[in-house]
């Protein structure tokens, strides 16, 4: 098999370890993610097929085995399952379920910043799966819109439903995770914690720290350290310190900035214990102005009935109307 696939067509039709490839979903820096049919099962399942480097790679074959295990192990209702892993024609691949509808990566790019209620339902739903996965000892390491998978909800108090994707999938250290062997950067630094930079073990924390860049993202447009050079942004991952979110985003106390500034602390022990902890932080602080209502998830975000009022936000009056929120118009406009 040729790699990677020249054109989008280049595989479809072709069985690989039982499943029929039907089409191109996307494609990252390591692998091809594909619709395709489990033949044994006649179900639909998204294959995600790795580029051969990987699978030359003895290490991370190990690691890959070893976590594509503990991930599937993993119940939980906003982690991707994954059915299957293994190896094909020297292709390791990946069945998974197949998620219909954008990725958050695209979302952003289309939408813009998301209203705040909508970034707190997401941000939440991220953070108990990564509590979930931290709680069994397995660490993402690669937190970043493009592993966020957004469908639609299961109703109007629910409007979306986010799975996070690619447990086991992260390459264990940043010079073989974003550059080839000609040099040339691939994949984004922009969501990475700085224990990651140096060297240092890394945790759950690391996740949050991710995770709280992404969170900056969803509400500000843009993730907390923006620089054109990666080296400089390198740097400010480990020494600058982040901007004040309320300052990026109209509406945001500045008591948010708080739980942003100590998700996004450079040394893990200064951040929360986990993720939902920080979640908490962030919704408590925006609801201590009013802008917090109906932001109620599948999660116990810890936050006592009754002690916010409905605020001024986009979503006013949402709950009376069975329609989903209008950002979420382009997630169910176009079903994949
Ligand atoms: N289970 C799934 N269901 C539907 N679409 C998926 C699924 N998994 C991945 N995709 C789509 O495939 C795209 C490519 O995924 P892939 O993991 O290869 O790349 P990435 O996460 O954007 O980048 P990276 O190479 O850094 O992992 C995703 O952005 C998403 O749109
Ligand atoms: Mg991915």
């Amino acid at each position: 098999m040729s790699w990677p696939p020249e054109s989008p067509s280049g595989l479809i039709g072709a069985e690989i370890a039982g499943y029929r490839v039907e089409r191109e979903l996307g494609r990252g820096g390591m692998a091809v993610v594909y619709c395709a049919k489990d033949l044994r099962l006649g179900r639909t399942v998204a294959l995600k097929l790795l580029a051969p480097e990987y699978t030359r790679n003895d290490a991370f074959r190990r690691r890959f085995a070893q976590e594509s295990r503990v991930a599937a192990a993993i119940d939980h209702p906003h982690i991707v399952p994954v059915f299957e892993a293994g190896e094909a024609d020297g292709i390791l691949y990946i069945a998974m379920r197949f998620v219909s509808g954008l990725d958050l990566r695209a979302l952003l790019d289309r939408e813009g910043p998301l209203p705040v209620p909508a970034a707190l339902r997401i941000a939440a739903q991220l953070a108990s799966a990564l509590d979930a996965a931290h709680a069994r000892g397995l660490v993402h390491r690669d937190v970043k819109p493009g592993n966020v998978l957004v469908a639609k909800g299961i109703d109007s108090d629910h409007p979306e439903h986010v799975y996070l994707a690619d447990f086991g999938l992260a390459k264990k250290s940043l010079s073989l995770t974003g550059f080839t062997s000609a040099g040339e950067f691939v994949g984004t630094l922009d969501y990475v914690a700085p224990e990651r930079i140096t060297g240092r073990p890394v945790d759950g924390r690391s996740d949050q720290y991710s995770l709280a860049c992404v969170v900056h993202e969803t509400l500000a447009g843009a993730p907390p350290f923006r620089c054109a050079d990666h080296l400089e942004l390198l740097w400010a991952h480990q020494y600058a310190p982040p901007p004040a979110l309320s300052a990026e985003r109209p509406g945001i106390p500045g008591e948010a900035d708080e739980a942003l500034r100590r998700a996004l602390a450079k040394v893990a022990d200064d951040r929360y214990d986990t993720c939902l902890d920080f979640v908490g932080a962030l919704r408590d602080a925006v609801a201590a102005v009013g802008l917090r209502r109906r932001t109620s998830t599948l999660v116990d975000m810890r936050v006592r009935a009754g002690r916010a009022e409905p605020g001024p936000d986009r979503d006013a009056g949402r709950s009376e109307v069975p329609e989903p929120p209008a950002w979420a118009g382009p997630v169910l406009r176009s079903p994949r």
